[in-house]
This record gives C-alpha cells, structure tokens and sequence, in this order.
C-alpha cells in the first residue's frame, strides 16, 4: 500500500487562521477491507465552511477534531478495489479531506459517488458541477424563486458559488448584478460570466456609498439577493431591496474570523417586507439530482465557464486555504495532487 502525506488540524486558531494550526505528516495507507476502495485523489477542494470547523464553538456542525486529517470534497481515482460496483481506473468524488489517498468504505451512503468526465473535467465536481454549483442552486431556485425580468444580486460573485449563482439566474431570465473585490474580478464577473454588472465593494468606505452604486447597476432595485459576505455588503443591499424581495443567506465570510457582523437597520426586513433565509446545502440531499443535472448541462454547453485557482502539492493547501479566505483566489480554490 502506498505511503500518504496528510495534513492535520495540529491545534486551534485564535482570530485568524494561521499555517501553524496545520501539520504535515506522511502515514501508510492501510489494508483494504471486503467493501472497501482506495482512491488516489487528483484534487482536493478548499471551501470557506473549513474556517469554521477549525473552531471549537458552536455550529450546525461538529468542529473537525484535532490531530485528524483536515475534513474536504476530493475528486479522484480508484486505484484498489474489494467493491463489485467500483473497478480500478473508476472516477469518483468523495470527501477524502486533506491528504494523497483515502480508503473508503464504498457501501455508505454518499462515501463516494462515480462521475462521467467525457463532458465534464473531474475538478468542476468540486466546484460547478459540486457542492457550490449546488448550493447556487438551492439559493436561488428553494429560496428567492425568481421570476424572468428580477433583478438578483450575489456578493462573491467571482467565487465558486456566486459564478454559478450568474449563470443560473441568467438561464432564469433575470438581470443579474455581481458584487466582487477589486477590478479585475469585476471585469471577469461581467465579461467572462456574463454577469449585467459587477460592483466593487473595495471602492467604497461604507455602506451608503456602496448603496449607490448599486442603485446605478439595479435601477428596478433588488428582487433577489444571494449572501455570501454580511456585514457593509448586506447593510448596502438591504437599502436596495424591493418590497417582497427575497434573500437567501448563504454565507458571512466577513465575519469567519470570529469578529461580529452587527447590522445597521434591521428594520429595512420589515418595511421592505423581506423574506431572509438561511441554508445549509448538505441538509437539502434530495434537490442535489435535479441540481446537478441542471448545472453539468449549462458547464457541458459553455454557458457557465467556471475559472479555478489551482494549489500545486498538498503541502501548498494551508497557504492557499488562507489566501481563499482573504480573496486571494479568482473562482474555485484547488490543490492538485498529482
Ligand atoms: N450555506 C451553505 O451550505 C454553503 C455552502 C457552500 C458555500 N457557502 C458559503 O458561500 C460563500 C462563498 O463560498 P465559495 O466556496 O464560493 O468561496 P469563494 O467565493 O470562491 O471564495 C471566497 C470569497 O469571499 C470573498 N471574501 C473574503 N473575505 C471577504 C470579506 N471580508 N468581505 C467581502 N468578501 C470577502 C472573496 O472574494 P472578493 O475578492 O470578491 O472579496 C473570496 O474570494 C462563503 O461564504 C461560504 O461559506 C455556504
């Protein structure tokens, strides 16, 4: 059996994340059981949600326990089988977490799951055509419902979610407004996406001044809103809200550090009549089918083109998580392992 570089949860953060939670060790995989396979992992994907499992505070989830492999969605290849239904040479997406290889009991429920890579490259299973494509998804289509002619807006437009939040919402008929860090994102966010706008919450001191600005790229104002950010960002776009707008509250990654998010006026939910709900799309396995088909159609036919921000080597994963956290990558974060 092949020998395995991990990487660990070594001890907790105070604040931000820093690489020295994380440690290094290389172990041996061991000996595969009746029902269980070995997969070699081609990529692991790094998602924000990791920040907070870093954390021993309360959650909708465990916290990831230290001195065990860091938890996340990997894709990769069967390279040992004791499982009828999985042969060597096989595809799957699974969550391996932060290490080479990782042996799977294959007859648990959702352990490890075959994917077709003749229209679809195998990494998009971890961004567009995975957990993020499908939590675009349930947003958009389970919580704000939009009607052709809306106006949505998404905050980390440029990311694994809000890219696939653009092109769902156009496939919708909507007008669709991004709202990225810095230019280049924003340029990519419209030209590249296909986004009717982008606004950069970087050029503005604070909310009022990003509310404008949104005012100009949603002159109907705003029907829908995808949260992924909090705090000035959700402050400018309540202001914007139309009456009987929906927003769906994804994630607050403003505040992953651990500092509060207050909001300004949270009476705007009820003059403008708002619907404000959060989610967590591993709690919502029943839509992930009907999701998935829908997002591989729009990445097999070009309508949605999603970017990667590709890690080389495990060893590069602490540095990059990091960097994910402080905007550094431009659409979904990987680390490709072989
Ligand atoms: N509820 C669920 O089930 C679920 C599932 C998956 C993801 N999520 C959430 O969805 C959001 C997006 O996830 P993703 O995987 O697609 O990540 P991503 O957007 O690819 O990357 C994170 C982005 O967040 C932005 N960001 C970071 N710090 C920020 C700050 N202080 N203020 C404003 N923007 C900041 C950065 O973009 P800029 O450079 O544009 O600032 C960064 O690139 C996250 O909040 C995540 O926790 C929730």
């Amino acid at each position: 059996m092949p020998s395995n570089q991990q990487i660990l949860l070594d001890n907790r953060p105070e604040g931000e994340a820093t690489t020295s939670n994380f440690k290094l060790v290389t172990t041996d995989t061991p000996a595969l059981q009746d029902g269980q396979v070995l997969v070699r992992h081609h990529y692991l994907s790094l998602d924000p949600y990791m920040r907070g499992r870093m954390n021993d505070s309360k959650s909708y989830a465990q916290p990831q326990p230290l001195g065990e492999v860091m938890i996340g969605g990997t894709v990769g290849e069967v390279v040992e089988s004791r499982h009828p239904k999985f042969a060597v040479g096989d595809k799957v997406v699974g969550m391996g977490g932060w290490q080479q290889y990782s042996v799977v009991d294959a007859n648990q429920p959702g352990a490890v799951r075959k994917v077709d890579t003749t229209h679809v490259p195998l990494s998009h299973y971890l961004g567009a055509v995975g957990m993020p494509g499908v939590t675009a998804w349930y947003g958009l289509v389970k919580i704000i419902n939009p009607k052709a002619g809306e106006t949505m807006v998404v905050s980390a437009a440029a990311g694994a979610v809000g890219s696939a939040f653009g092109a769902l919402a156009k496939a919708r008929g909507c007008r669709v407004v991004g709202i990225a860090g810095g230019k280049d994102k924003c340029d990519y966010v419209v030209n590249e996406l296909g986004f009717d706008a982008c606004v950069d919450y970087k050029e503005h001191k604070d909310a009022i001044s990003l509310s404008k600005a949104l005012k100009q790229a949603c002159p109907k104002g705003i029907d829908g809103y995808f949260e992924n950010v909090g705090g000035m960002v959700l402050d400018a776009v309540l202001l914007r809200m139309n009456a009987f707008g929906r927003i769906a509250v994804c994630g607050m990654i403003a505040g992953y550090n651990g500092q509060p998010l207050p909001l300004a006026n949270p009476a705007l939910i009820l003059v403008s009549r708002l619907k404000v709900e959060g989610f967590i799309v591993s709690e919502h396995m029943e839509i992930w089918p009907e999701a998935l088909k829908e997002l591989g159609t729009l990445v097999g036919t070009g309508k949605l083109r999603p970017r990667e921000s590709v890690a080389q080597g495990l060893a590069a994963a602490p540095e990059a998580f990091l960097g994910l956290l402080k905007g550094k990558n431009f659409g979904k974060q990987l680390v490709k392992l072989i």
